[in-house]
Formats: C-alpha cells, structure tokens, sequence
C-alpha cells in the first residue's frame, strides 16, 4: 500500500517526506485555501520537495472540454512528467474528461468517489486511481471502510488496473480497515500520519533501553 500526503503545507510536506516513505503528495481546492497560496507558488515549491514522486493536482472546471485544457495547462505550466496525475471528480462531465485526459497521455485520479459503481465506470473510462471518501463515507452513515473494500474487490474480479487510493481518513482505524482490505492507496494528513505511527509503549520502550544501556554502551561514535 503507497503512502501519500494529502496537504498542501509546504512544511508539513517537507517533514513527512523526510521521515516517512511517502510516495507523493495530493491536492485539492479546498487544501490549497488552507495553505492561504496561489496554485502558481504552491506547486513548484510542492515539487521542488518532491522529486521523482507523485503529485495529484485537482481541476476546478465543470465541462470536460474545459477540464481537459486546464489539465493540459497545468502540465505544460508546471513542466510535470508522468508523475503528475489529473483529479477529476466523477461527475458526468468528469467521467467524460477522464476519457479525453487519459487519451491525452496523462495519468488520472478520479475523486470524490462515494460508491463502488462511480469507482467502476471511472475505471472503466481509464482512470489510474479512484479516490474514495472514507470519513466522509462514515460521516452519513455508510460505512467508508466497505465501500474501499467492496471496490478493491471489485477491480481485482474485473481484473482493471485500476487502483483505489482511500482518501478523506479521520482515525487510525479506518486506515488499519482499508490496508488490510487491499486498499492500493492511502493518502494522509500529517495528523494522521503522526498518529499511525505513534505508540505509549513505543515511548516507554526506547526511554528504558535508554535508561538501561547508558552505563553499557561504551563505544564512542
Ligand atoms: O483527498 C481528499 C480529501 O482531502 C478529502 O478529505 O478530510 O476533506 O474529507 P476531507
């Protein structure tokens, strides 16, 4: 499962990709008003961290035609290689520009994934990721973790290749759910992210060997 950090703070993105095995960064309108900067400074200062990894920049036009000249726009912009992946929510005309951008040579994720039939005709019309909404998934009663699960089942019985990337996560357990159910994919806060990893035990653990080895370890290094 790949690990990508969903934010677009510069210094929360510097940190995780500097201590964690993160495999690319996503965006979306909504982060990019957090972050309180223009799409033409955030992204080459998102690129430049990131090197060869992933970067999932979000369309914000309604018409396919429309979505697949911004894709393009971006593209040429911001010089992005085959790293770059186009986020297009599935709506009609998403669904439509997933198709057009895909037959333009670029790599899709298709969002705001709330079923598993949206998940399949994404897939279906060529689209690399499909971004399910996991919290929000909860948040109305439905249940996130199964809706992951029922579409990682469902690209592996239709053989797509096609790959879910679980997006919109609150809580450690809904990533512990997804990652055991096949999820391709996770991307992360970097509250998340510091929440996974994060152990009492571990804690206790380290300061005893600590308090323990001190008088022991006596190599100078
Ligand atoms: O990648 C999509 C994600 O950012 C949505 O998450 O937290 O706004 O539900 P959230």
């Amino acid at each position: 499962m790949k690990y990508l950090a969903d934010t677009a703070n510069i210094d929360e993105i510097k940190e995780l990709l500097n201590y964690l095995p993160i495999e690319g960064v996503t965006t979306n309108p909504t982060l990019l008003a957090h972050s309180k900067k223009k799409l033409s400074q955030i992204i080459p200062e998102i690129l430049q961290l990131l090197g060869d990894k992933m970067i999932h920049i979000q369309v914000m036009s309604e018409k396919s035609e429309d979505m697949l000249r911004e894709a393009k726009r971006y593209r040429d912009y911001f010089q992005l290689n085959e790293k770059y992946f186009v986020k297009i929510p599935v709506t009609k005309e998403g669904i439509r520009a997933i198709k057009m951008v895909k037959e333009a040579g670029m790599n899709v994720t298709a969002t705001a994934v709330f079923t598993q039939q949206q998940a399949l005709i994404a897939a279906k019309a060529g689209a690399d990721f499909v971004a399910p909404y996991v919290n929000r998934l909860d948040n109305i009663g439905a249940q996130g973790v199964n809706v992951v699960s029922d579409i990682v089942k469902t690209f592996t019985l239709h053989s797509l290749p096609c790959n879910v990337l679980g997006a919109s996560f609150k809580n450690v357990n809904q990533v512990y759910q997804v990652s055991l159910n096949g999820c391709h994919a996770v991307t992360l806060s970097y509250e998340i992210f510091n929440l996974l990893i994060k152990h009492p035990m571990t804690d206790k653990g380290v300061a005893d060997f600590t308090k323990d080895g001190i008088p022991y370890y006596d190599i100078q290094f």
